[in-house]
């Protein structure tokens, strides 16, 4: 999708499909009104028959339309003129996005940034409005025989001239925002068999190739031996394929300054191990890496944009299999920061890989570290796939993860890790189990990560729902990279 600033009048605007608003109790919108006097009232007309209401979200195409220099029309619903919330601006963006989907339409103008949003800027507007063209216009057919072919869509932001400044220097983050979105979709939809860990390793060695900026570093197993990475081992031993742990490095701000550390969850399929799974779904494990995705993605926007901040990436990347030389319920191994680990359940692989990548992130100095993983199925039960799920060992840091989730539409919602939790990690055998039982399964993933973060401020985030969509959609979301990109764009302000 290619994004464009586009100035003057919207009767003016060439293009395939010229998008304007109708407001509730059968008003016009400023652009509406535009071309309605060029239309001679017809706009007027089709609004006071009833065809279209002012109900956030409903569109209406006018298919042939003579008298603008736009072929055709979409009347969209965009709610009162005084100001709309920010979920019916969403909404908006996205029905009008899939409407240009639905009829074909490759090339369009929107005029919808005249629209008042309560409490939310032109900034924001913005960034809405194009990641809904990006994500609708999302197409994974890679391992379809006869690929779709399409050249990239087009949409133009009509802005007033005094914006035009502002926009275009939005639209650089939008693009890279669509990008490195793009870039978590795809590696995700990947399947197992060619999403590998070294396939991981090689799209972010490609990455920094290509930017001078990002310095990409790629740990085999034989060093993370060395490292005394023995959790993150033990889930490796069950697999033919080699585990990676990825380090991604952005320096776009000073020497000195201290970098965000964000630690994805890579394991590119999840059986469960010898604790293996149920077959019905299990596909969907693939997506079990959606957490390396995002911050690959996330890194992949930085590395194109060029931020003045300071971030680094970290990815432990291995598959869970179950295999004569897999780990086995009971075995104990030794985690990197030399506590000992029981492993109850082989399925409970992801905090394995986890905690020596984050006891590994300590040598970064990082200022805060944010790990992300696809952790829990109670996860999916607790919060579904609307809201990832937040703990943290600082107030601050949640506050902000919170925030960003509220501004980008992507949201989390906190959930405590309490030291009560703690207690359901108990062994007989070795410093902790890597299982709590059923009761707070989230929670008690995340206070099993806790005890290898003390030393920073930290955040978890668990988007076992929000990072894919099951059933007749399925597909990676993309989800957390919009969350991820405001946080980090916010700090810097
Ligand atoms: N990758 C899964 C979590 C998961 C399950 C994400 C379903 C999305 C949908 C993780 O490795 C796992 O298997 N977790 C176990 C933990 C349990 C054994 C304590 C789970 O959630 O069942
Ligand atoms: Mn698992
Ligand atoms: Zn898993």
């Amino acid at each position: 999708m290619e994004f464009s600033v586009k100035r003057g009048q919207p009767h003016q605007q060439k293009t395939a499909c010229l998008i304007v608003g109708v407001h509730t109790g059968k008003a016009l919108s400023t652009s509406a009104n535009d071309i309605d006097r060029a239309l001679r009232g017809s706009i007027a007309r089709v609004v006071k028959r009833g065809d279209i209401a002012g109900k956030p979200g409903d569109c209406l195409l006018l298919p042939d339309v003579g008298g603008i220099e736009g072929e055709r029309v979409m009347l969209v619903g965009v709610g009162r003129r005084d100001g709309i919330a920010a979920a019916d601006y969403v909404k908006i963006c996205r029905s009008a996005a899939q409407a240009l989907k639905t009829h074909r339409l490759r090339n369009a103008v929107t005029t919808l940034l005249e629209i008042t949003v309560k409490e939310r800027d032109l900034a924001w507007k913005v960034t809405q409005l194009t990641q809904a063209a990006a994500a609708a216009a999302y197409r994974f057919d890679e391992h379809k025989s006869k690929s779709s072919g399409a050249v990239p869509g087009r949409l133009g932001l009509l802005c007033a001239d005094d914006d035009a400044a502002t926009v275009r220097e939005q639209l650089r983050r939008a693009r890279a925002l669509a990008e490195g979105t793009r870039l978590a979709r795809d590696l995700a939809n990947r399947p197992g068999n060619v999403c590998t860990p070294t396939h991981l390793a090689e799209t972010a060695l490609e990455l920094g190739a290509r930017h001078e900026a990002l310095e990409v570093e790629v740990i085999e197993e034989e060093e993370m031996e060395t490292l005394g990475m023995g959790a993150l081992l033990s889930v490796a031993r069950g697999s033919r394929q080699p585990a990676k742990l990825i380090t991604m490095n952005y320096r776009g701000g000073e020497a000195g300054e201290k970098p965000v550390v964000l630690v994805g969850k890579g394991v590119t399929f999840d059986s469960g191990g010898i604790s293996i799974k149920p077959g019905a779904g299990m596909d969907e494990m693939k997506f079990d890496m959606c957490g390396a995705a995002s911050v690959i993605g996330v890194m992949a926007a930085l590395a194109e944009l060029g931020p003045a901040i300071n971030v680094v990436g970290v990815v432990p990347a291995t598959e869970n299999l179950p295999d004569g030389n897999a780990s086995k319920p009971g075995d104990i191994v030794t985690s990197m920061s030399g506590q000992t680990i029981e492993i109850l359940n082989t399925d409970a692989e992801g905090r394995l890989i986890l905690c020596d990548a984050l006891t590994y992130s300590a040598r970064f100095e990082p200022a805060v570290v944010i790990d992300i993983a696809t952790l829990t199925g109670a996860c999916v039960v607790a919060l579904g796939e609307h809201a990832s799920g937040l703990m943290a060992n600082d107030d601050t840091l949640a506050a902000d993860l919170l925030a960003a989730g509220e501004r980008s539409g992507d949201r989390a919602w906190r959930l405590p890790i309490w030291e009560d939790y703690q207690q359901q990690l108990d062994s007989p055998f070795a410093d902790m189990a890597n299982v709590g039982g059923r009761a707070a399964g989230s929670i008690t993933a995340g206070c099993f990560l806790a005890r290898f973060t003390r030393q920073y401020r930290w955040a978890h985030l668990d988007i076992a729902g929000t990072a894919w969509l099951s059933g007749k959609n399925k597909g990676a979301s993309g989800r957390p990279v919009g969350l991820l990109f405001d946080y980090i764009m916010h700090r810097m302000q």
